[in-house]
């Protein structure tokens, strides 16, 4: 891949702190970027100035939405060095995203090979503060500029980066969650399993709601039957019932979550076992009633692990490990943490070094 490199205007200048800077609030002086056309294929891979996209009114992705994007982070290790954690994964998925949504796809080295090429250059920014990190969003959009409702011909490619800290201000403490009754989130064959923006449009109302009625984040039901726990909010769902690890299965209305898959291989060598299955809610309540409901949390790449304080169903609370960060859910925080940080052993070659 040629990519060609503008260097910043001015010495970088990245925030001193991150303490009290909001999640994805703040970018870094550059981004990454490259298009599509039938004719070329992917070219003109270049990092150049952070810059607003100027595109065209009839431009396809403001009524047609055809948007997918990713999220990973860069971390930097105590000895300074800077990694990333199962890059090839984010660049499979947006691979799969793409085929869903009819956008042209980036093969996945060449992803990982962009995210690598860019975060070198960003280097001076990714922070060193305790769990901080440069959150990178890489995203594609389509360029075509027509009303009709057509195929994909022209796309582009662009990655930003963020430097954050937490995403939730008060960092790794238990949230409060509404069980959302009316509003799905995806359905199975919809887009659940891309990472594209309308299935993140489509939970905004009811998200709002929740916020409003004083809960952090929605627990979302299926689509068909509105009875099988889905996700909790922008992230996959985790539930140790009776000694075994509950998270529903992978049934295409769910994003495939890459913390998901590593939570799952760690819980196992935890000697924990892990059931990825369907979860009726009201097997979850009865749980949760007859106190077997030992713990609950959410888990992605933004927060690691969020762990669940408490389920609303019907306006009732159920409260969940006493309210409590469950130990399960912090061994899970420590060791995530641990190995993307370089504390831990890499013992699955999830990290790779920039
Ligand atoms: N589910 C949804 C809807 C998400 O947006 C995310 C975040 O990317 C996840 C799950 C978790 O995925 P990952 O662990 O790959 O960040
Ligand atoms: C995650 O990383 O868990 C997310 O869902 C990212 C979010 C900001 C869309």
């Amino acid at each position: 891949m040629d990519i060609s490199i503008t260097a910043p205007a001015s010495p970088p200048a990245p925030p001193a702190t991150l303490k009290g800077v909001g999640f994805g609030r703040i970018f870094t002086d550059r981004m990454f970027a490259a298009d599509f056309s039938p004719e070329k294929g992917w070219h003109d891979f270049r990092i150049i100035p952070l810059s607003n996209i100027s595109l065209h009114p009839a431009c396809c992705v403001f009524h047609y939405g055809a948007e997918v994007f990713e999220g990973l982070k860069a971390y930097r290790a105590e000895d300074g060095s800077i990694r990333l954690f199962r890059p090839l994964d984010n660049g499979r998925r947006l691979w799969n995203s793409c085929e869903r949504m009819g956008l042209p796809q980036l093969p996945p080295e060449d992803f990982v090979e962009a995210v690598r090429t860019f975060v070198r250059e960003e280097a001076p920014w990714v922070p060193g503060e305790p769990n901080t990190s440069l959150y990178l969003r890489p995203f594609v959009f389509c360029t075509d500029v027509q009303l009709g409702v057509h195929g994909i011909r022209n796309a582009s490619f662009y990655i930003i980066a963020s430097p954050v800290g937490s995403y939730y201000p008060h960092g790794l403490a238990p949230v409060h969650i509404a069980i959302e009754r009316e509003d799905v989130r995806a359905v199975r064959g919809g887009t659940g399993y891309a990472k594209c923006g309308g299935n993140y449009a489509a939970a905004t109302r009811a998200t709002v709601k929740a916020e409003k009625a004083g809960y952090d984040q929605v627990l979302w039901l299926d689509g068909v039957e509105r009875r099988y726990i889905e996700e909790v909010g922008a992230m996959n769902v985790m539930f140790k019932i009776g000694g075994t690890v509950v998270t529903p299965s992978l049934t295409g209305s769910i994003l495939p979550g890459i913390t998901r898959s590593t939570c799952i291989t760690l819980l196992e060598e935890m000697g924990l076992s892990v059931e990825e299955r369907r979860l009726d809610v009201t097997e979850l309540l009865d749980a949760a009633k007859s106190g077997t409901l030992e713990e609950a949390w959410g888990c992605g790449t933004a927060a690691v692990i969020s762990p669940i304080g408490s389920l609303s169903f019907d306006g009732v609370d159920y409260p969940v490990s006493g309210g409590n960060i469950g130990p399960v859910s912090q061994k899970l925080y420590d060791t995530i943490t641990g190995i993307q940080y370089g504390r831990l052993p890499d013992a699955h070659e999830w990290v790779m070094r920039v």
